[in-house]
């Protein structure tokens, strides 16, 4: 009992201290999918959505296609080419599934100092890279974060 406590203690690094305000808006919902056009048929021709055409982004070894919602976006991300970060993920998802989802911060070195202080793990470098949008991304780890891959892009 006092094990499984102590277990339940570990999966949350930030009983501690609330943080001041940190993200802001739900930028997008990412959804790996196998093949695009079926999920862009869905999207457009059931729920009568606005989707973009697709576009390649041979450098995050995805396609993308963006939903654009009054609220916020869903994108969809193909594998394209051999080593796709999202190749593993469809896999275990045959049926595509939500592969991220991405907040807005205003300082993302400021955001990611003060998660990694307090114990998060920051994918990759730990350094922003460009994302999707041009804009400085950073991914973190889904263990520390309620078992979901978190994006934090600074607009
Ligand atoms: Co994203």
């Amino acid at each position: 009992m006092k094990q499984a406590r102590a277990r339940a203690r570990k999966t949350c690094l930030f009983e501690t201290r609330e943080a001041e305000t940190m993200i802001g808006r739900l930028n997008h919902v990412a959804i790996a999918v196998k093949d695009l056009a079926a999920a862009t048929a869905v999207y457009k021709n059931a729920l009568g959505a606005v989707v973009t055409d697709p576009l390649p982004q041979p450098e995050h070894g995805v396609t993308v296609v963006f939903v654009t919602l009054p609220n916020t976006k869903i994108e969809f991300l193909e594998p394209l080419g051999a080593n796709s970060p999202i190749a593993k993920f469809l896999e275990k998802n045959p049926d595509g599934g939500i592969h991220h989802v991405c907040y807005e911060v205003d300082d993302i070195l400021a955001a990611r100092d003060r998660l990694k202080e307090q114990g998060a793990r920051v994918l990759g470098d730990g350094n922003p890279k460009i994302g999707a949008h041009g804009k400085p991304v950073l991914f973190l780890h889904p263990k520390d974060f309620c078992g979901t891959l978190t994006e934090l892009e600074q607009v």
